[in-house]
């Protein structure tokens, strides 16, 4: 073994430890940002070691770097633009990336270099090594196609660009995807006697036809399982590849991702009381249909609706003992985070009990919620999960929802023709009264009505959620809230 090959392992080794270390912090949000820096770092020491190995020449170091400086501009570009509302559809792009690397790294070797890791590493390309080498090129196509191509829809579904198709809510879809997924099948096979033929070209494209049809059709509320799935797949592509290329990194990687991203899915599924096979054949939830973007929605078909002014709403929340906030989608788009915090703080100081209740799925992407009201240092203690937090509900005197629907709506409960009827909510009509803070009637991302806003302990705040805080705030400093001593702290 060569001195460069003894280094690019041993750096091999720090990556795979450091990625470790990155994504055990990632389970705490405090460490969570650290921890991505050090994912990041493993992963540039990743790409290091595998290029050591290569004894590339001067010329192609250049390339090289050139495409890295391009590539990694264009990303922190977007980081830094990328609003938090709009990182699913970011995520989606980020994942169909990953599964478009798997795949032309695949196509690559089947072209150039048939035999892949085992002609790489100088072996002799025969036998059962040049086996799994082709079953991997062969799976790294097929789902690294599927996650590009199925990224790319669920980016274009989320943002609203592409709406569900009429045709793909028959049983037809199921005809059209099982007939792509067997020439996908028959390609494979054929691959493995002509790597770099026309089976690699009928696998490529009818994997990425079978990535559209089997995203297509899903929209709605479903959309999150969608983009872990795919997540999930981007990892297995990944993992494929490191077998293709010969890298143990990428593939404890890969594997590494496809679990995480599969247990993310999971509790998605859970979340939203959903098998995943309801998810992949059954079509689009919700009444959105598909790609639906919160707001809007038919404000018709509510009669019994009571409404007060901030004023009134800082009134109830001077006497309460016990607040829970609810925090959703709307909170993130008026970036009321720091608003909220304030508040909060006053009422601490009057004496209240001050907690925030989290759904799993409230925003629009996993830990939404968390990583939005820890930007206002909330204290992590203060969020209390579903699970827990609706037992609490009952002993409750104030619930402000903010910026939230389908994550409170008790139709979930108790009407079985809801499209969320089955998803576990927030049970804040639970509590003694209610404060609904939104600007309008209207639905949020599954298109529905909510029966909560015609309760008779729900009380409608109209407005932006920034500029409704701020008055509760103003309002609260007048009756004198924030100067007094607390009276049984
Ligand atoms: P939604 O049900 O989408 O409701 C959000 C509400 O926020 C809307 O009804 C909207 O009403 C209000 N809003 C928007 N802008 C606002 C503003 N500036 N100020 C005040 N209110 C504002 O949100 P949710 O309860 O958080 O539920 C999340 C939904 O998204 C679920 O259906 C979930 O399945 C889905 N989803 C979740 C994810 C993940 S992983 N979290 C990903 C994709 C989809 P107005 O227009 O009347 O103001």
């Amino acid at each position: 073994m060569t001195t460069t090959s003894v280094l690019s392992y041993a750096i091999d080794l720090v990556a795979v430890l450091l990625l470790a270390l990155g994504l055990k912090g990632l389970s705490k949000v405090r460490s969570a940002r650290a921890a991505n820096g050090l994912a990041a770092l493993a992963m540039g020491l990743a790409v290091v070691g595998l290029l050591l190995q290569q004894q590339l020449s001067p010329q192609a170091w250049l390339w090289i770097a050139a495409g890295s400086a391009i590539g990694g501009l264009a990303g922190l570009l977007m980081a830094q633009r990328v609003p938090m509302t709009a990182m699913p559809e970011t995520v989606a792009l980020f994942n169909g990336c990953g599964g478009m690397a798997s795949l032309l790294v695949a196509v690559a070797v089947a072209l150039f270099q048939s035999g892949g890791a085992a002609a790489a590493d100088g072996a002799a390309a025969q036998g059962a090594g040049d086996l799994v080498s082709l079953i991997s090129i062969v799976i790294s196509v097929f789902v690294g196609a599927i996650t590009f191509s199925g990224s790319i829809v669920a980016m274009g579904k989320l943002q609203g660009w592409i709406e569900t198709p009429g045709w793909t809510q028959s049983q037809l879809r199921h005809g059209v995807n099982i007939s792509l997924a067997a020439m996908a099948l028959v390609a494979g096979v054929l691959l493995i006697g002509d790597p770099s033929g026309l089976p690699l070209w009928l696998l490529v494209g009818a994997s990425t036809l079978l990535g559209i049809g089997v995203t297509l059709p899903i929209g709605g509320a479903d959309m999150p399982v969608v983009i872990s799935l795919l997540n999930s797949y981007s990892g297995v592509a990944a993992a494929a590849a490191g077998f293709v290329v010969g890298s143990q990194l990428l593939i404890v990687a890969g594997a590494m991702v496809g679990a995480a991203g599969l247990i993310l899915t999971q509790v998605m599924c859970t979340a939203m009381n959903r098998s995943l096979v309801s998810v992949l054949f059954g079509g689009a939830l919700g009444a959105a249909g598909g790609g639906h973007v919160g707001g809007g929605g038919d404000e018709a078909g509510y009669s019994r609706i009571t409404s007060c002014s901030a004023e009134e709403c800082a009134m109830a929340l001077e006497t309460a003992e016990r607040v829970v906030f609810v925090p959703g989608y709307g909170l993130a788009v008026a970036q009321a985070q720091h608003t909220l915090r304030e508040l909060a703080k006053l009422l601490e100081a009057n004496g209240a009990e001050v907690s925030y209740a989290i759904h799993p799925v409230a925003g629009r992407m996993p830990g939404h919620m968390n990583v939005l009201l820890a930007e206002a240092d909330v204290p992590y203690e203060q969020l209390i999960e579903m699970d827990s937090i609706n037992p609490e509900f009952p002993r409750t005197d104030v619930v402000i929802v903010l910026g939230a629907n389908d994550v409170v709506n008790p139709d979930a409960k108790s009407d079985p023709t809801s499209p969320l009827f089955g998803m576990p909510v927030l049970e804040v009509d639970q509590a003694r009264q209610v404060f609904v803070v939104k600007r309008s009637l209207g639905a949020g991302y599954a298109g529905i009505k909510n029966a909560l806003f015609e309760l008779p302990q729900t009380a409608m705040v109209f407005g932006d959620a920034k500029a409704v805080l701020a008055g509760l705030v103003s309002e609260l400093r007048e009756l004198g809230v924030g100067k007094k001593t607390p009276a049984a702290v």
